[in-house]
């Protein structure tokens, strides 16, 4: 392995049999690749508008060496870009420069390209190569895993959609560096929730390492990022389409998702990964009322999220909310939950930290009183 190759996974899901690199300034083995994988040298690379002049030279390099032909689409990410025309553009370029199914895509970004060009990727000639090179820890360590792709149509997420896994993945921490506070506080969310869920060890080493890790210190990173994906992976084998096992990754997201989408209807007030966060919290209220528990998980949840600046309570004034409106809209939001079964919520909720399990029946006087928690003045 090289010096810059902390670690290297061998993925086999569904048929789909693949790499996860995790290491760093090592993009450029996509090049080197590709190269001894496809015959068609046509490559396109989606790279993120940011990111583009700071990610590209040695990858370029590399693909030229090997005689590819590459083609670069810039685009900027956020949620409102994830869709239909964005996609029609990457088809444009596909299909103007007679790409085949054996010509790759690169996907060079954030949750929302890697979904936007998976899904490309996926429909196109009805599956051509594709690249991950993912880099917010969001993406790295949840959307690149684990083979879901998918666009936003009109006020639905993820409407369409698919299942895709790429040739290879790789995972390069060049890229933390220039994330926002922001972006690395909501990965951390997302592995907070993983050792939650099932990792005490995990969730032991987030409590006592918070500063190196919020200080990108690289050992610690790699610590939790590859038990991030590996709690992913564990979590979507045998179970791609979330029939069971894989429900558990949405700890936190059935309270969380109703107060994003309540909070967000002018401006996203929560990246997702701090919708978790509160969602966690009001999962973990639910729990001690439901199960007869004292405060304890509550406020092992409480404390691990504050010592990452992750939010507990929704300020509504803050935000320029009236409270009643607001318990009331994410009451009436936490029913468009993608679990809900019939006319029953489902729940992942924490039987100790580090066990989850999924519960059909909670009443819902008890999702009103999380509300009521998690939502103050
Ligand atoms: N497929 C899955 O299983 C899965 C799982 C979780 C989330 N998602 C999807 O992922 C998306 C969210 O992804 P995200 O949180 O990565 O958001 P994102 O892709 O919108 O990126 C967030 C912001 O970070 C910027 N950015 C990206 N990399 C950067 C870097 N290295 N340095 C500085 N800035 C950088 C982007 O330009 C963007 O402004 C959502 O659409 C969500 O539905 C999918």
């Amino acid at each position: 392995m090289s010096s810059n190759l902390f670690k290297k996974y061998s993925v086999s899901l569904d048929k789909s049999h693949y790499e996860i690199l995790i290491g760093r300034d090592i993009i450029a083995e996509a090049g080197r690749f590709l190269a001894g994988k496809t015959d068609d040298k046509r490559v396109l690379i989606v790279v993120d508008e940011f990111l583009k002049d700071t990610a590209l030279n040695l990858l370029l390099q590399e693909l030229t060496k090997e005689g590819f032909k590459v083609y670069i689409h810039t685009f900027e990410a956020g949620k409102q870009n994830k869709n239909i025309n964005e996609a029609m553009k990457i088809y444009e370029v596909l299909e103007s420069n007679d790409f085949a199914r054996d010509s790759a895509i690169i996907a060079i970004g954030g949750g929302v390209i890697g979904d936007l060009v998976g899904f490309v990727a996926s429909t196109y000639l009805r599956g051509i190569n594709l690249i991950h090179i993912p880099t917010t820890l969001t993406a790295m360590i949840d959307s690149s895993i684990g083979g879901k792709v998918a666009i936003n149509f009109r006020k639905t997420v993820n409407a369409i959609g698919n299942y895709y896994h790429p040739l290879l993945n790789i995972i390069d921490f060049q890229f933390i560096e220039t994330l926002p506070d922001r972006e690395l506080k909501g990965g951390l969310a997302e592995i907070i929730k993983c050792s939650i869920i099932c990792d005490r060890a995990l969730f032991d080493y987030l409590s006592t390492h918070s500063t190196d890790i919020l200080n990108c210190e690289e050992s610690s990173l790699v610590t939790i990022c590859s038990r991030a994906i590996e709690i992913k992976l564990d979590h979507v084998v045998g179970d791609v389409k979330e029939q069971n096992k894989r429900l558990k990754l949405n700890y936190g997201h059935t309270l969380g998702h109703a107060i994003e989408t309540s909070t967000g209807i002018f401006e996203e007030v929560y990246r997702h990964g701090q919708g978790v966060s509160l969602g966690m919290v009001g999962a973990a209220l639910i729990a001690r009322d439901y199960m007869n528990y004292n405060d304890d998980i509550l406020h092992k949840h409480e404390e691990v999220l504050k010592k990452y600046g992750l939010p507990v309570r929704v300020e509504s004034g803050k935000f320029g909310f009236e409270r009643a409106k607001l318990l009331k809209e994410c009451l009436r939001n936490i029913w468009k939950d993608k679990k809900r079964k019939g006319n029953k919520l489902r729940f992942i909720l924490p039987v100790e930290v580090g066990r989850c399990e999924i519960y059909n029946d909670v009443p819902d006087k008890l999702i009103e009183r999380a509300f009521e928690y998690l939502i103050t003045e």
